[in-house]
């Protein structure tokens, strides 16, 4: 298994190219099946994720065709999807339990064919992550769902039909699989309590431009008039709000300064609110967004993580990294998910003073974190040490980077063209 080896201390200075949202371009591949004509979507990052979504609209009947650069000047990769109907309706386990995300082909496959038969995605390493808010919601458009043998069974043998979904709590997924099962119902469906996170927003105007038509988009309730078809649109995914946040954190804990070509600083602000009152320098500039240490030294700040446009859970571990080396204190609370602090153990292996108390963990700054060998196990945890090892003294050797490649395109290439010592070990 890959490690990767970081050499500590260095600042970062220069420029980070900020690629395609993974969790955008998640649900909007999955949008591919709403329609026989090709979804052609722009800016995709290259990432293990994006490869086992590519797979699973495969086994579902989808060609998919990926190009380099588009002409006009999208960066990223084009992938072309064309989705005929699929022989087997099933999303296979061996593919869901890889991707959670996997889910998302749920309403689509329901909306357009009237079946489908998807694994039940199980837990992963920051909670049990349950789909029942989507599978009500899909009940209130008249599907009927049943659970055998680890899958869900849904049909809707007459078809979706419109109706009022209030979810009890926020959830992203929950509200793009709903999504894209409205858009096809008849009549009007109304989601209350919707996720407005930009990865939604974005979704909802790709389906627009595929001729759906929806109201509130960006807020909490959205509006679907149901059609009878939608047709194919060519679409550019958005950037990447976390991997450009993570990065904006690495200029602040390695003394930097960092310009984040083509991230978007609106989907930024409860981040760049916090690393503002840490005493970091965030701002807008023409492309994207610039971020440096500030003159004094970071201080301690309290952080919850919420639904957007709050402090986002997948910015917890990076920002509790920064608190590690601040002076002060910080309490953060993970609002979110039930077990995501995966990163505690490793960080105070490196030195850091964290005490986690149920949903809140106290973190007291040290000045210094020291190098050593760890064990990478989420996504976002996986980063996290990577920065650690930024700003530590000595040597850093992450295990188990896989994580890490299912959302962080060529990290290394990226942090070592910033002036780190970083370099990927492969066994
Ligand atoms: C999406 O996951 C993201 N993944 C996650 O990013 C992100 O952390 C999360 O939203 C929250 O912002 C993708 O977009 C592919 P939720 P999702 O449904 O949709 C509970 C990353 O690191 N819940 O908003 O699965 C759930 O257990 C990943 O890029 C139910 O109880 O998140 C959690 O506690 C990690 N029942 C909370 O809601 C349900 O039916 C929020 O989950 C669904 C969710």
């Amino acid at each position: 298994m890959d490690r990767i080896r970081i050499r500590g201390g260095a600042p970062l200075n220069g420029r980070i190219p900020i690629g395609g949202s993974k969790n955008a371009a998640l649900p909007l591949m999955a949008a591919c099946l709403l329609t026989g004509d090709t979804l052609s979507l722009a800016n995709l990052p290259h990432l293990a994720d994006i490869s086992t979504m590519a797979h699973l609209l495969a086994e579902l009947g989808a060609e998919v065709e990926m190009n380099g650069d588009a002409p006009g000047g999208h960066s990223g990769r084009v992938f072309d999807l064309t989705a005929g109907e699929p022989a087997e309706k099933t999303a296979p386990y061996d593919l869901v339990r890889r991707m959670r995300a996997s889910v998302l082909v749920l309403g689509p496959l329901l909306a357009r064919w009237g079946e489908a038969r998807v694994s039940l995605p199980g837990g992963c390493a920051i909670g049990t992550r349950p789909v029942d808010l989507h599978l009500d919601g899909l009940r209130s458009l008249g599907a009927e769902i049943e659970l055998q043998e680890g899958y869900i069974h849904a049909r809707a043998p007459g078809g979706l039909s419109g109706g009022h979904i209030l979810f009890p709590s926020v959830s992203v997924g929950a509200t793009e699989n709903l999504l894209m099962a409205a858009v096809l119902a008849r009549g009007e469906t109304e989601i209350a309590n919707a996720a407005r996170e930009p990865e939604v927003a974005d979704l909802a105007r790709c389906l627009v431009a595929m001729g759906a038509a929806i109201e509130g988009i960006g807020t909490d309730t959205l509006r679907i008039q149901g059609t009878d078809a939608l047709h194919g649109a060519s679409y550019r995914v958005i950037p990447d709000r976390i991997e450009a946040g993570t990065y904006a954190v690495a200029a602040a804990i390695t003394g930097g300064d960092l310009s984040l070509e083509g991230a978007d600083f609106e989907s930024m602000e409860a981040l760049a609110d916090i690393l503002t009152r840490a005493g970091a320098e965030i701002g807008k500039i023409e492309g994207g967004v610039h971020v440096k240490r500030g003159a004094g030294a970071i201080c301690g700040v309290d952080v919850m993580t919420e639904p957007f446009p709050g402090f986002p859970t997948d910015m917890q571990a990076q920002i509790m990294t920064l608190m590690a080396v601040s002076e002060g204190a910080s309490m953060i609370t993970e609002s979110i998910f039930e077990n995501r602090f995966m990163h505690v153990p490793e960080l105070c292996r490196m030195g850091a003073d964290i005490n986690v108390h149920g949903a809140s963990a106290i973190v007291r700054g040290v000045a210094k974190l020291s190098g050593a060998e760890l064990m990478a196990t989420d996504l976002r945890a996986s980063v996290s040490l990577i920065l650690a090892g930024l700003a530590a003294e000595g040597e850093t050797i992450v295990n188990r980077v896989y994580h890490l490649d299912r959302g962080y395109e060529r990290i290394e290439e990226k942090l070592s063209n910033c002036g780190a010592e970083v370099e990927r070990l492969q066994d």
